[in-house]
């Protein structure tokens, strides 16, 4: 078992291409969004922590997060994408000492580029299914669905999230300027991480992901 790491700001497009590896090899996709904002509409203590945080457009804590993360990955079986973690130089270090204690490798780490100023009216015209099973993602004008405000695939309504507003993007934006740097370092230079431009369309992107995976199988 191997586990791979999707990496980059804020509407890089994590989730979508997250979503297209799944349907092309052999992988349980983790996103630490995807686990909070579940824990937080099931209203679990974590989730009652983490919704004003995350609503806010802030991190939620390392030990809550990492805690979480290493349950989902005892037991598993197949390689596990992780999707928006790491998120910090902290999380990126337990997670390395969490894989080494259970003899687990890492695989691929794919930074996703793509420039600031892209980033904002993607997040801002994101449109993602209700359906938490589904969670398909849209977007207003790059890829909407085929009838307004209903998922293609399961017909249920589209929501907004409540961090996808611009108040909201420039404190996820900020919180991921003081973050990301001293965390991408302690992958940079390394053997598994691959830089990618995310500034190109979903498929080209995808292709190009895509192909590290599979030379990297
Ligand atoms: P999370 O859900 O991880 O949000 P994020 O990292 O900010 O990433 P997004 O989901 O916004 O974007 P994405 O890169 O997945 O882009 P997507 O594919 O959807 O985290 C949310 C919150 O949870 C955090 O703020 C924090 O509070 C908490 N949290 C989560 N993990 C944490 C952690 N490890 N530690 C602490 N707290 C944590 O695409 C975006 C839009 O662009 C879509 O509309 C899509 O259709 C469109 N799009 C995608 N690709 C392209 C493309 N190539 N061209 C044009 N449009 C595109």
């Amino acid at each position: 078992m191997k586990v791979h790491i999707l990496l980059g700001p804020p509407g890089c497009g994590k989730g979508t291409t997250a979503k297209q590896l799944v349907g092309e090899f052999t992988l349980t996709h983790l996103s630490t969004g995807d686990i909070l904002r579940d824990a937080v509409s099931k209203g679990t203590e974590i989730g009652l922590r983490a919704k004003a945080i995350m609503a806010a457009g802030k991190l939620v804590d390392d030990d809550t997060v990492n805690g979480l993360v290493f349950a989902r990955l005892q037991g598993e079986t197949h390689d596990v994408l992780f999707d928006g973690y790491p998120r910090t130089l902290q999380q990126a270090q337990a997670l390395g000492t969490f894989l080494s204690s259970q003899a687990i490798e890492t695989g691929l780490v794919v930074d996703i580029e793509v420039p600031e100023n892209v980033l904002e009216a993607r997040v801002v015209g994101r449109r993602v299914c209700s359906n938490n099973d589904c969670g398909a993602i849209y977007h207003l004008q790059n890829k909407p669905p085929k009838v307004e405000n209903i998922c293609d695939k399961c017909g249920s309504p589209l929501k907004h999230r409540a961090d996808d507003s611009s108040e909201a993007f420039k404190s996820r934006m900020a919180e991921f300027n003081a973050t990301f740097q001293p965390m991408v370092d302690f992958y940079r230079g390394g053997k598994h991480y691959r830089l990618v431009d995310g500034n190109n369309t979903p498929d080209k992107v995808f292709v190009t992901v895509s192909k590290l995976f599979k030379e990297n199988a």
